[in-house]
């Protein structure tokens, strides 16, 4: 067993080289815009086997930058599961654009072809024009991609993947799919070049994702107009340098009598942020996704020493429902408990969960249901989501867990619900 006396649902492992790491970049001359960025882009595109990564402050900023790069705005639509966080459907609300909610498996948690369809034909009735699927590879697995995708190319949409929770994990669902361009195994983030509007995936680095920057995000994409839209709107919506093909829009102040661009120059193609990554967060997550494999490999063990541990307990608790579509590099564990069939709230399950220093956290609150949301399209049905949300706690898992520590969780839940 580890010696955690508290073992919290998920947490980060950093370890003496990351440390060194980020003080190598303290002891340098760039805390920001330096090479420690630049180093970890190109490491995460080669990772997830994308033409280009632009690292960012977090996966919101990642979410906003995606849509805002693919043109969403006022007016249009994004399909988003409801069994997410909240950040999948804000950065599109702060795009301008309207939420489709899209119902989930009750089980997975994961949205499928079907529910998507649903959430377009909602939208249609409502008036948006839907521009983007974005699915969420729920808990580490990955939503239904090889259809989702599919449907995304035949109703001209966009792809902006949330793989906050997937890091490493496979997709091996490309192969079944008539006229993709490459089936079989596809990293997450390698994205769906098949999909003509537009393919961007988004991943999170806080400290309880797999890899940690602190606050991290990165959006990972094949186009280049389309990431280089990306990389502007990180930075204030500058350029110095012309996009391939294009003149400066102002060349009297750009350029100097010879011609040469003037060395102060900078240009505003559009308003952008500021959601650029730090050099001190670059080297820590650079330091950690050099760990990724042995991450995933300790997280997959753990997940299947859950799976036996629980068994037993069925069907009052169960382990994740696994789909059949990916190899995942599991965030969460993210159990399903029959709370009525065992006469404990969950609010008493997870107090007394705690009191024998286990932690757990529910994953999630169904985001259609928030205030907000509910404010502005009222009350939608979304029984999936619902009935997921109902079932779900997240158990302790992170790489420093011990074997022993499995049965330490399996024990306490044992007692909590006899
Ligand atoms: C599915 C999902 N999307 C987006 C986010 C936002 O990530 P960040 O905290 O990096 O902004 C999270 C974070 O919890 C998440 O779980």
């Amino acid at each position: 067993m580890t010696n955690l006396p508290f073992l919290p649902y998920g947490r980060q492992s950093v370890e003496e080289e990351d440390i060194a790491a980020v003080a190598a970049v303290l002891r340098g001359d760039w805390l920001t815009q330096g090479p420690a960025v630049a180093a970890f882009e190109r490491a995460l595109a080669a990772r997830v086997g994308a033409a280009e990564a632009v690292a960012c402050a977090n996966a919101t900023a990642a979410l906003r930058l995606a849509y805002t790069a693919l043109g969403i705005g006022p007016g249009d639509a994004v399909v988003v599961p409801s069994n997410t966080f909240l950040a999948t459907a804000s950065a599109a609300r702060h795009a301008g654009a309207e939420v489709a909610f899209a119902d989930v498996d009750p089980d997975s948690g994961l949205m499928g072809v079907a529910e998507a369809e649903a959430a377009i034909a909602r939208a249609a009735k409502a008036g948006w024009r839907v521009r983007a699927l974005a699915p969420v590879h729920y808990a580490g697995q990955t939503a239904q991609m090889a259809g989702l995708a599919a449907l995304a190319r035949a109703e001209g949409l966009a792809l902006v993947e949330d793989a906050a929770h997937a890091i490493g994990t496979v997709d091996l669902s490309g192969g079944d799919l008539p006229g993709m361009m490459d089936g079989g195994e596809r990293p997450v983030g390698a994205g769906w070049r098949e999909v003509e509007a537009g393919s961007l995936t988004v991943f999170s680095f806080h400290p309880v994702k797999t890899i940690a920057a602190g606050e991290g995000g990165a959006v990972t994409g094949n186009d280049p107009a389309l990431m280089a839209r990306v990389r502007r709107l990180c930075n204030h919506g500058m350029r110095r340098t012309p996009e391939p093909g294009e003149g400066f829009a102002d060349p009297d102040a750009a350029l100097d009598a010879e011609g040469n661009a003037n060395p102060w120059y900078y240009e505003m193609a559009e308003p952008g942020f500021n959601h650029r990554l730090s050099d001190i967060h670059a080297a820590l997550v650079l330091s950690q996704l050099g760990r990724l494999d042995r991450f995933v490999e300790r997280r997959a063990r753990l997940m299947a020493l859950y799976a036996d541990r629980l068994a037993p307990l069925a069907p009052l608790v169960r382990p994740p429902a696994l789909v059949p579509w990916c190899r995942p590099a599991w965030h969460l564990c993210a159990a399903r408990i029959d709370f009525d069939a065992a006469r404990r709230p969950r609010s008493a399950v997870m107090a007394g969960l705690r009191a024998l220093g286990v932690g757990t956290q529910v994953h999630y609150i169904p985001v259609h249901r928030q205030p907000y949301w509910r404010r502005r399209y009222g009350d939608l049905a979304l029984p999936g989501a619902m009935n997921h949300y109902a079932h779900t706690l997240s158990l302790p898992l992170f790489p420093a867990m011990a074997d022993g520590d499995v049965e330490r969780v399996a024990a306490a839940l044992e007692r909590v619900l006899s």
